[in-house]
């Protein structure tokens, strides 16, 4: 269950404040997939970074599995996301120069130990989950962007999490490919029982989701 309360989200920007989010409540329970929607600067990856505890919001409280991870300091909301969050970022946050398979065992470095026969058998089966386990020792500066979208992927669920958040996900995607990226996406999470929360500008991939938020309608720091 993610639960947000009260919310204000005001940034810093050389010494002016910017009210980016303001909202009352937010209730996403266990197991749903729910697509964000609204327009650029609406505040989609601010609420994504928010139920990842990337930050925290200067007023109001997130909980996540009826933990409120504002009462928790940075290192414990990094152990966190470690063990409970899978977040594919706007951009993909890939490193160009290192292999498929260095990529995606990046997130369990943060939480327990793994030996290297651990790492890469997760790996290989995250992978093998989104069909590009062959490029397992490619350097991703060699992927097509539809084969990064599933890196990306792969690495957001090797940590088995209970939530899934993605930004953008088919953004700089043809049709055919985000479709495709999108059904992965939305059928692993549901094998593997994970809250699924997705930011879309794509219409037609709406009715793959149980629940449309407009952030727009929902956000008061824009009204
Ligand atoms: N680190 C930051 N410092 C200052 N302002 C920020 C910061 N991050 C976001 N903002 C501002 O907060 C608002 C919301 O930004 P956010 O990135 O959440 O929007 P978004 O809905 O994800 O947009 P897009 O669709 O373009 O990705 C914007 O006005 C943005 O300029
Ligand atoms: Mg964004």
């Amino acid at each position: 269950m993610i639960k947000l309360k009260d919310i204000e989200m005001r940034y810093n920007d050389n010494g002016q404040e910017i009210l980016a989010l303001k909202l009352k409540e937010l209730d996403i329970s266990e197991g749903k997939q729910v697509a964000f929607v609204g327009a650029s600067g609406s505040g989609k990856t601010t609420l994504f970074n928010l139920i990842s505890g990337m930050i925290v919001p200067t007023e109001g409280s997130v909980q996540v599995n009826d933990l409120d991870i504002t009462s928790l300091k940075e290192s414990e909301r990094d152990l966190f996301r470690a063990n409970h969050i899978g977040y594919i970022f706007q951009d993909f946050n890939l490193f160009n120069e290192f292999t498929v398979l260095q990529n995606v065992i990046l997130p369990l470095s943060f939480s327990k130990s793994y030996s290297k026969k651990e790492m890469n058998d997760l790996a290989k089966n995250v992978l093998k989950q989104v069909g590009i386990e062959e490029k397992i020792n490619q350097k991703v500066k060699t992927l097509s962007g539809g084969e990064k979208q599933r890196v990306a992927i792969a690495r957001s669920i090797i940590n088995a999490p209970d939530i899934i958040l993605a930004d953008e996900p088919t953004g700089n995607l043809d049709y055919k490919n985000g479709t495709k990226i999108m059904e992965i996406l939305t059928k692993i999470a549901r094998e593997k029982n994970a809250t699924l929360i997705v930011i879309t500008h794509n219409n037609s991939q709406l009715d793959m989701f149980d629940e449309v938020i407009d952030i727009e309608k929902m956000n008061e720091a824009i009204k």
